[in-house]
């Protein structure tokens, strides 16, 4: 067939080839088309390694980037932990499902651990350092991210953060901080790759020192891009200290740190954030969306050219003999960032920062919480109130369940004494006797004075055993 088509050309003329006026009307029309979108579809990771049986944990593996980045793991064996928001959504039991049955891959795992809440992740965490022996882990990848529409007013976590800084960069630094033990732990061979999505957006950040993570001040509704930029910029930031913490620590082995944590800008994809963004959150931007969809289909990647990028980083032997800390761009490591990458000590305070912050804003929850629970408790008919009271009892005096906080760990001692035959304590009384009472002081307990003169007994008892040992 093309040689019949170049032979009349040759002896014909090119009018002798049917459709020519078209192609030669729209052929450049098309070449362009096809060359501008295969230039914007960025550079292809050509590095393989074998996942099979690596452990990774995930955030934002449910959407975009991340659900192909999830696909991608688990068709080439990794186990997953999917990082998600509510593990009780019908729609995560499915995808959980969906993404098992598309790999034939059944160690892909949902875990709660919603980033808009520091408590959530904490509880996430706490529940994977619990793992005796420590559990493997290969890799964390934080990929998810909450970007706000233009237009729309001031949004916040649970705990009273800007969302987009709460979410974007405090919810993935108490996280990755939290996990810092369990990555420290593995063995000193094992290739630890942490990758973090950035963004170009950062470069349009402005640190403000006096209020870095937009507290006090007002909310920029028509420029939401500068928060979620400097979200990414805090992020980019900690991922420098971070590493360098990670390299400060002195394994018992004495072996180098095998954990590398690298930042990696994906580029501009056709995500559910791009078009929520893009849309501004409104039913006519969206309609505005898809009538301009032949320009994103052009310029924009979709999530599997997203994607390249962070499988470079996950794969390319390069980072083995590399610090990390780098920043990722088109399957390449860049050279130039902003000047704030050089600044070690602007780093570290804003670590230090970070982590005060954190400590205030868990306690202000924690006590939220509480009052929210007594509320709810104050609330209830008395029969469902006494039975609830009961529940927590019987709870809290369980030797089986882990205390949650020194009060029920106070509630359990109690109940082990009481088995043990050795009377009850209360925070003001007796210190805890080390060996069963003698019979002096059992009378002495007897007869021991209530709570208010608890000192007293104390220092009796104490005078006593004094009095034993001269
Ligand atoms: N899209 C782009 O053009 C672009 C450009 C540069 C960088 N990036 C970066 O690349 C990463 C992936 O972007 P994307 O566009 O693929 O994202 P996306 O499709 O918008 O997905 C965001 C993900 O984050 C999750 N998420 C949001 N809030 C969460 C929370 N509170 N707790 C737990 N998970 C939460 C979402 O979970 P749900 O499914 O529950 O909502 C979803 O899985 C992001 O970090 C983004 O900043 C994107």
């Amino acid at each position: 067939m093309p040689i019949d088509i170049v032979s009349s050309v040759l002896f014909d003329g090119p009018d002798s080839v049917p459709g020519v006026d078209l192609a030669i009307k729209y052929g450049p029309v098309v070449l362009t088309v096809a060359a501008l979108k295969y230039y914007f579809g960025g550079s292809t990771n050509t590095w393989e390694r074998d996942m099979h049986g690596k452990v990774f944990i995930m955030t934002g593996a449910t959407s975009g980037v991340g659900a192909y980045l999830a696909y991608y793991l688990a068709s080439k064996g990794a186990q997953l932990i999917l990082l998600v928001r509510s593990t009780e959504d019908q729609w995560i039991i499915d995808y959980v499902e969906d993404l098992r049955d598309k790999t034939s891959n059944f160690m892909i795992y949902a875990e709660q651990c919603d980033l808009n809440s520091l408590h959530s992740i904490r509880l996430f965490a706490t529940k994977w350092l619990d793992n005796k022996p420590a559990r493997r882990l290969d890799g964390v990848l934080c990929l998810a991210s909450e970007s706000i529409p233009r237009g729309k007013s001031r949004q916040v976590t649970t705990d009273g953060v800007e969302k987009q800084i709460g979410v974007n960069y405090l919810g993935h630094y108490h996280l990755l901080t939290l996990l810092q033990p369990s990555l420290q732990v593995q063995p000193p061979d094992r290739d630890v790759r942490v990758a973090v999505a950035t963004c170009a957006l950062q470069a349009l950040a402005k640190l403000d020192h006096d209020d870095l993570f937009w507290l006090n001040k007002r909310y920029p509704s028509n420029a939401p891009w500068k928060v979620y930029g400097q979200s990414k910029l805090l992020l980019g930031l900690f991922t420098q200290e971070y590493q360098r913490r990670l390299n400060q620590y002195e394994r018992p082995d004495k072996a180098p740190c095998g954990v590398r944590i690298n930042l990696v800008n994906p580029g501009i994809m056709r995500t559910p954030s791009t078009r929520r963004f893009l849309s501004m959150g409104s039913i006519v931007g969206l309609v505005i969306y898809l009538l301009l969809f032949p320009i994103w289909w052009i310029f924009f990647k979709n999530s599997i050219q997203g994607s390249q990028s962070f499988i470079f980083a996950l794969c390319a032997p390069v980072f083995i003999n590399l610090d990390g800390g780098q920043l990722i761009q088109e399957c390449k490591i860049l050279s130039k960032k902003r000047s704030e990458y050089q600044d070690e000590e602007l780093q570290k305070d804003l670590f230090d920062e970070t982590a005060k912050i954190i400590e205030k804003l868990e306690k202000q929850s924690a006590i939220e919480r509480k009052k929210q629970e007594l509320e709810n408790l104050n609330n209830l008919p008395l029969k469902e109130k006494l039975k609830r009271q009961a529940q927590e009892e019987k709870k809290r005096a369980n030797l089986h369940e882990k205390p949650e906080s020194p009060e029920e760990l106070d509630a359990k001692f109690n109940t082990l004494k009481k088995s043990l035959g050795i009377p009850e304590s209360n925070p003001n009384d007796l210190e805890i006797p080390s060996f069963a009472p003698t019979k002096l002081e059992e009378e002495l307990l007897k007869t021991a004075p209530s709570k208010t003169t608890g000192q007293s007994t104390k220092s009796t008892s104490q005078k006593k055993r004094n009095k034993r040992k001269t």
